[in-house]
């Protein structure tokens, strides 16, 4: 009996250490990717890219602190968690990605994970940029490897000392816990506003409200945010009612509001870098994505 006994606590520790094993597993080992992607030199692919680095407003995080027109990084961005420093992302052998391939990428920007397996910090927003299709982030990659090389480099994280990079490992996992699934728009219009939205212009980074954690609160979605001591406005239906189309599309362009006031602050910057320079249909896109609840739309 009693040697029966030792055995099935054996048996329950080898599964429970089977169990933790997998769990572990799956939190540290990087996702599979296509290996199949491959970076293009094709003009097609590049000038792609170029349009989708606009849209996802890379530049507002990754041009320098003097060279505002290039990738060579070196902002500070400061956070509830610590300082960050966005990378130097030209093809700089040393001091940048010159070494990139697809794959790289895609582990980048879709799962947040370094060449070398470990995690990046959510200051860079790569939950937004999961969302995007395994083409565009490639031809992202293929755009960011035909500029010019710079070499800059760039300050480490600064964070408290309990946070390190593995720690996203957990933090991935209760942020995979506490999101939701999307309806999808039979509009394709709205649809498209939805991936520009969400995914490329990650207008969610600012406009929904984290938890303490730092993880966005999907549930409100746009609901409005506190950034340190900005207040950031809802950009919700409730908070859209009032604007049709046409006003967003005119913001998004401009920053001028319907009580004509302009944008301040942050927003500035996204519509400098970002909305303004998309294409006329991509901001239609947001902007009906962003006033689809509002009936006003019909009248236009
Ligand atoms: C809100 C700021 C922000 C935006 C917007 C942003 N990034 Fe980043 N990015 C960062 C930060 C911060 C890091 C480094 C995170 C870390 O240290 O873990 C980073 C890291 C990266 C890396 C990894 C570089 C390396 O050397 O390991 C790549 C590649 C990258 N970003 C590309 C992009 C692209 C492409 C876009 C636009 C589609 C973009 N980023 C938009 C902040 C940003
Ligand atoms: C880096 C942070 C940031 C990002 C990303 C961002 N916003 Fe904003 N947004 C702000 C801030 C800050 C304000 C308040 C500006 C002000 O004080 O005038 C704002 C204001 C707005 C307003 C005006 C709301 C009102 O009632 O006056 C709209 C509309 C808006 N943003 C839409 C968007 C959309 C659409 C996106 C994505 C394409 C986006 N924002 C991405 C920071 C951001």
């Amino acid at each position: 009996m009693a040697q029966l006994a030792i055995s099935k606590a054996r048996l329950f520790l080898i599964a429970a250490a089977v169990v933790l094993l997998s769990i572990a597993l799956r939190l540290f080992l990087p996702p599979s990717v296509s290996s199949s992607a491959q970076l293009s030199t094709s003009d097609e692919a590049i000038e792609r890219g170029e349009y989708l680095v606009i849209a996802g407003g890379c530049i507002s995080c990754h041009r320098g602190e003097e060279d505002e027109e290039s990738f060579v990084g070196g902002l500070a961005l400061e956070t509830d968690f610590g300082t960050f420093f966005a990378p130097n992302i030209t093809p700089d052998m040393e001091t940048g990605i010159g070494s990139w391939q697809a794959e790289d990428f895609l582990l980048a920007l879709k799962h947040g994970r370094t060449p070398g397996g470990s995690f990046y910090y959510p200051a860079f927003p790569f939950r937004a940029y999961a969302g995007l299709s395994d083409q565009d982030v490639v031809d992202i990659g293929s755009y960011l490897m035909s500029l010019d090389p710079i070499a800059n480099s760039v300050p480490a994280a600064q964070t408290p000392p309990w946070l390190n990079r593995w720690a996203m490992a957990g933090w991935n996992l209760m942020a995979d816990i506490s999101e939701v699934e999307y309806e999808a728009f039979d509009d394709d219009l709205v649809e498209r506003g939805a991936y520009l939205a969400r995914n490329l212009g990650h207008c969610s980074e600012c406009h929904t409200p984290r938890n303490s954690l730092g993880i966005l609160d999907a549930r409100r979605e746009f609901a409005g945010a506190t950034l340190g001591e900005d207040v950031i406005e809802a950009i919700d239906a409730a908070a859209m009612e009032e604007w049709t189309a046409f006003d967003l599309d005119l913001f998004l362009l401009l920053g001028l509001k319907p009580d004509g006031d302009f944008a301040g602050g942050d927003m500035n910057d996204v519509i400098e870098h970002n909305t303004s320079k998309i294409s006329d249909e991509d901001r239609a896109a947001l902007a009906a994505f962003f006033t689809r609840h509002n009936a006003s739309n019909d009248a236009q």
